[in-house]
């Protein structure tokens, strides 16, 4: 079945493909995985598995339920903008086959937040956590503004708020982790949870192109505003040695050749924050040892997006039952335990990935 979806999906172009798996997904086809040994908690969420969606694929909230049903123990909605919008002209995402990649320049297209907010509204039984990335507009004429509008409108229907400062594909947005904008963000973004009358955790999503004396900034302001984690990160805008043709498209990468920049990023993460912010590893995990590895070097809980582009739907259900199998060998009895219990470089070769 999984390769078979796999199969049927490429012949169409990524756009429609994408369009066709969330129609596939809205009908809920597929069947869930729980394990307890794997659960694992940021602030007050309780994961019950450290294998989540990144954001991007159910951008306007349109099948989340159906992706639980992949086994993911969440699933991070958007980017959603106050107003909906059409995103950049196509073609704007490109498959990269030998690379395992995925070059994406869409440009925040999704439906805006009161048809999310409808949505969720109507979808209120979920299967599991559910996380709203936010953003502004593309026009916006104040984006930290937008991400107040946004906060408001749909933090009572999060489990958690992702601040999104970091996608390549919106003019001036990763300007805003400059120290003095980014507090302007938090803050605008906590007043619209506190306005909504809600307490959501926020999370922070990063760019992997950040300079270490930028970083050392976000990080410093992420600890004094008491986010409650980092989300180490999103698409690049390098291109290390690629092969298909596509790589000097202009956009986002993401995929197998993130997953050494990123997971380097997160180990430096941890090491400036000295344990003081939760982080979330995202870049290029296609299976359970690179899943593991973000594990080992720091994060409490793992997202992924290109990997199920493809490895297909059954990649949760292959990831978990190996962490289990790899936490037993290792002697660790919990996620929590294995967190951060080693460097990026033997947690390789402990998994063999070199
Ligand atoms: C087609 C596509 C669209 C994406 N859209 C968003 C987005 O709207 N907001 C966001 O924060 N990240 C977005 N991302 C980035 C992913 O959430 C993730 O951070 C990145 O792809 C690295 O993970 P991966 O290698 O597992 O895909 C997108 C990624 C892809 C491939």
């Amino acid at each position: 079945m999984n390769n078979l979806i796999i199969y049927f999906l490429h012949f169409f172009d990524p756009e429609t493909a994408h369009k066709i798996a969330i129609e596939i997904l809205s009908k809920n086809y597929f069947v869930s995985y729980d394990a307890p040994e794997l659960i694992t908690k940021i602030s007050n969420i309780e994961f019950k598995n450290p294998i989540g969606l990144a954001a991007g694929l159910d951008k306007s909230g349109k099948c989340f339920n159906g992706i639980f049903k992949l086994g993911f123990s969440s699933v991070e909605i958007g980017t959603v903008t106050p107003l909906g919008q059409q995103g950049n002209p196509k073609p704007r995402v490109f498959r990269l086959y030998e690379d395992r990649a995925v070059i994406n320049r869409y440009g925040f297209n999704n439906d805006g937040m009161e048809l999310v907010k409808n949505r969720l509204l109507k979808e209120r039984h979920r299967k599991g956590v559910l996380g709203i990335n936010i953003g502004p507009n593309k026009n916006s004429l104040n984006p930290i503004k937008d991400y107040n509008i946004i906060a408001k409108k749909l933090a009572k229907y999060s489990d958690y708020i992702a601040i999104n400062v970091s996608s390549p594909n919106t003019p001036g947005l990763r300007k805003l982790q400059e120290k003095s904008l980014l507090s302007d963000v938090i803050d605008s973004t906590k007043e619209g949870i506190n306005e909504a009358g809600e307490k959501k955790p926020i999370f922070l999503k990063i760019s992997p192109d950040l300079l270490t004396s930028e970083l050392e900034d976000v990080i410093e302001i992420s600890i004094l505003n008491k986010l409650d984690a980092i989300i180490v990160s999103n698409t690049t805008i390098e291109r290390p040695k690629l092969l298909n043709n596509s790589k000097n498209q202009l956009g986002g990468l993401s995929g197998h050749p993130l997953f050494e920049k990123s997971t380097k990023l997160l180990e430096v993460v941890k090491k400036i924050s000295n344990n003081e912010i939760k982080l979330i590893g995202v870049g290029g995990v296609e299976n359970a040892k690179q899943a593991y590895t973000k594990i080992l070097v720091g994060a409490n809980l793992v997202q992924l997006y290109t990997g199920l582009l493809f490895q297909g739907p059954k990649i949760v259900k292959v990831i978990t039952n190996q962490i289990s199998e790899f936490l037993v060998r290792d002697g660790f009895s919990s996620i929590e335990e294995a967190v951060g219990s080693l460097s990026y470089k033997k947690a390789l070769n402990l998994n063999n990935l070199e």
